[in-house]
């Protein structure tokens, strides 16, 4: 993966015991998207070392700026170098079933296996994580083990395909009911106008603070997520980040706005993260008055 990999893909390395050493992190172009070359060589290099490269992780929607992955491309290599190709789309993967953005995530389709967040654009409530996985039975049997009493029977209360067989949980509760009841209630259709809804308001907040002269990018916009900082005449470095950490920590407990802040290759930033439906233009404009303030 990336050098903007989210942090669960380290903690699940270390949890497979493959510690965090064998997760790669390859470097990132100007728009924090894994650079394709830069990948190719790490999976040679490796291969050469005596390593068994296994799997790509591309990401649709990167935490710290919402930067997405070419997923096309790395589909190709993954099918090239014979390896699983796994996109982290917590955050961006739903873009697929917004009308005017789902281009952007073209190639997902050819992934082995899709993780993605109802608990962010589909607004369900915390919390409710997913993963698809295309190859059912390659799934079953990375879980399955049958204890004596859970044994299937031909009919009956234990004749369907046990759940426990799919994941590590044994007893589980049904998460999926609320996601299902939200598509039924709401259609995909309006779920998928509102994910479009937060991306143009990505773009609209994004040219409010290059309007403003106080205020600067510091990554590119993609969707939903907008990286900035306040410039600060003649600030650098740690006094920049204690001042805007200070305009952060302002915003939230005068109850503004739930900013966060990031780093990103070594520049710190506030992070703004639109996914609220209820959200409108002029809750932007007011936020960019009361950071100027
Ligand atoms: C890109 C990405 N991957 C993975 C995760 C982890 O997801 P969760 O918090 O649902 O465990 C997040 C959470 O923000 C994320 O943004």
């Amino acid at each position: 993966g990336s050098d903007q990999l989210h942090s669960c893909h380290r903690k699940a390395m270390e949890a497979l015991g493959l510690g965090n050493r064998a997760l790669r992190r390859i470097p990132t172009d100007a728009g924090l998207r894994i650079d394709i070359d830069a990948l190719r060589a790490a999976i040679t290099e490796d291969r050469q070392a005596g390593f068994r490269p296994a799997c790509v992780i591309g990401t649709a929607g990167t935490v710290n700026t919402g930067a997405i992955d070419d997923l096309q491309a790395l589909a190709r290599l993954a099918a090239q170098e014979d390896l699983w190709f796994h996109v982290d789309g917590c955050i961006g993967a739903l873009i697929a079933i917004a009308p005017e953005n789902s281009h952007r995530v073209a190639g997902i389709e050819h992934a082995h296996s899709i993780a993605l967040d109802p608990h962010k654009w589909l607004h369900a409530p915390f919390e409710v994580g997913c993963v698809l996985i295309r190859d059912a039975s390659a799934h079953r049997s990375t879980f399955a083990v049958t204890p004596e009493y859970l044994e299937s029977t031909p009919r009956g209360l234990a004749s369907g395909q046990w759940l426990h067989d799919f994941g590590l949980q044994t007893s589980r509760g049904f998460r999926a009911l609320k996601v299902w009841m939200a598509l039924k209630q709401h259609g995909i259709e309006k779920f998928g106008r509102l994910i479009d809804q937060n991306i143009a308001q990505g773009q609209y907040f994004s040219g409010l603070i290059e309007a403003e002269p106080t205020l600067e990018l510091t990554a590119p916009t993609s969707i939903n997520i907008v990286c900035f900082r306040y410039r600060g005449d003649g600030l650098t470095g740690e006094r920049q980040k204690a001042l805007n950490t200070e305009i952060m920590l302002r915003l939230q407990e005068d109850g503004i706005a739930a900013l966060s802040d990031t780093t990103v290759h070594g520049q710190h930033c506030l992070r703004a993260a639109i996914n609220n439906h209820r959200t409108r233009r002029d809750d932007l404009d007011l936020l960019v008055r009361e950071t100027v303030r």
